[in-house]
């Protein structure tokens, strides 16, 4: 039975990771809430409608890391780095949502459906990265093609939802949302902070996640052409995305191109797709970010939908995927990590 720590437990991410240890299939037997010091005391399990009693949230600081199995980090690259390999040579095996380990050569960066044999033994520093959420759902529906008829370039466009910016993002989206109802010709709030999204995202697109880089490139863009590589192990795979922000509360969508070494058939992709553990295909119809959000059972699915093979290029195949970033992208598959080190055997 497992001792487990979520740290950023008030965030975003965090919540889903309480939600989903409370009905789900992990042998717990204590969570414990960690956040800063202005969340500490909060009771979790009241303002969540938990029925597993957590106790109330503790600091870094004032976490018992004796007999602590595993630590689930979600609270920014910053924390991450500070405490990462501090609980992991404290014993816990650490599963961070952050960016901060995700490229260092001796941490796995693992989605469980696409390279499990990552965690076939312990990691050596103690350590687990988890993807980001864009990469996620894009390797998920990458996967079974690769498998099919081997992946040669990925082409992507993402439209990302405002909850990928944390509470602070979805609580800008429905104020500003709110604010230009009432008033369509306000401006922004003048010398008012720039805000999670760099301006107001509400009935607008904001086609730049993250501060670019020399190359006009932005962070989130850099991050979605690495990792993919990464986790599909095929470094010299070429693969280019831009990242928009969009008007939604919940679940990021992708626009995604790919070209395959061997041609394909539309039926093929799509029984490919179909056949991938985790993904719901959609041979009619398409996912959209409201219909996947409406139900539990969606959020935990990959939705792929719109799967066209040019007409004129047997080998180039358009796909539609839609999936909840705060489930699939971070903690359902932050969770599924520590399942799998279950499953494996090592995880005490
Ligand atoms: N949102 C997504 O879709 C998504 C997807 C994949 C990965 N991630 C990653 O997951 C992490 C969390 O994102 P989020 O969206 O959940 O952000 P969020 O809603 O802003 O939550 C941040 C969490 O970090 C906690 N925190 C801040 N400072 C802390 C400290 N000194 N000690 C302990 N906890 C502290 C906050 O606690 P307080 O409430 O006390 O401030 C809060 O619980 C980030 O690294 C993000 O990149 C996010």
């Amino acid at each position: 039975m497992l001792n487990i720590a979520v740290i950023g437990a008030t965030g975003a991410v965090g919540r889903e990771c309480l939600a989903l240890l409370d009905g789900g299939t992990l042998p717990v037997k204590r969570v414990t809430p960690v956040a800063s010091a202005r969340s500490a005391g909060r009771d979790l399990r009241a303002e969540l409608g938990l029925a597993r009693d957590a106790g109330p949230v503790v600091t870094l600081d004032g976490l018992d890391t004796d007999g602590l199995d595993v630590a689930v980090l979600s609270a920014g690259a910053e924390i991450g780095r500070r405490e990462g390999r501090r609980l992991a040579a404290a014993g816990a095996l650490v599963v961070d949502n952050s960016s901060a380990f995700r490229m260092e050569p001796d941490v796995p960066l693992v989605v469980p459906q696409v390279n499990p044999d990552a965690l076939a033994a312990r990691p050596p520093g103690g350590i687990v990265a988890n993807p980001n959420c864009s990469a996620i759902q894009l390797v998920r529906a990458l996967h079974p093609l690769h498998t099919a008829a081997g992946l040669e370039s990925v082409v992507l466009t993402t439209y990302q939802a405002a909850s990928g910016g944390g509470l602070r993002g979805l609580g800008e989206l429905a104020r500003d949302s709110r604010r230009a109802l009432d008033d369509p010709t306000a401006a922004p709030e003048p010398g008012g902070p720039p805000g999670r999204f760099g301006q107001p995202l509400a009935f607008d697109l904001v086609p730049g996640i993250g501060l670019p880089d020399g190359s006009g490139f932005t962070h989130e863009e850099r991050k979605l052409a690495r990792e993919p590589r990464k986790i599909l192990g095929l470094p010299d795979l070429r693969l280019t995305a831009t990242a928009v922000r969009v008007p939604v509360f919940h679940c990021h969508s992708e626009a995604v191109h790919v070209r395959l070494r061997e041609p394909v058939t539309t039926a093929l992709v799509e029984d490919a797709l179909a056949a991938a553990p985790g993904i719901r295909l959609y041979r009619d119809g398409y996912p959209t970010p409201r219909t996947v959000f409406a139900t539990p059972r969606d959020r935990a699915l990959v939705h792929v939908g719109r799967v066209r093979v040019e007409p004129d290029d047997p080998h180039a195949v358009w796909l539609w995927v839609v999936a909840d970033n705060l489930r699939v992208g971070a903690a359902l598959n932050a969770l599924q990590i520590v399942e799998t080190a279950v499953e494996a055997g090592w995880l005490r």
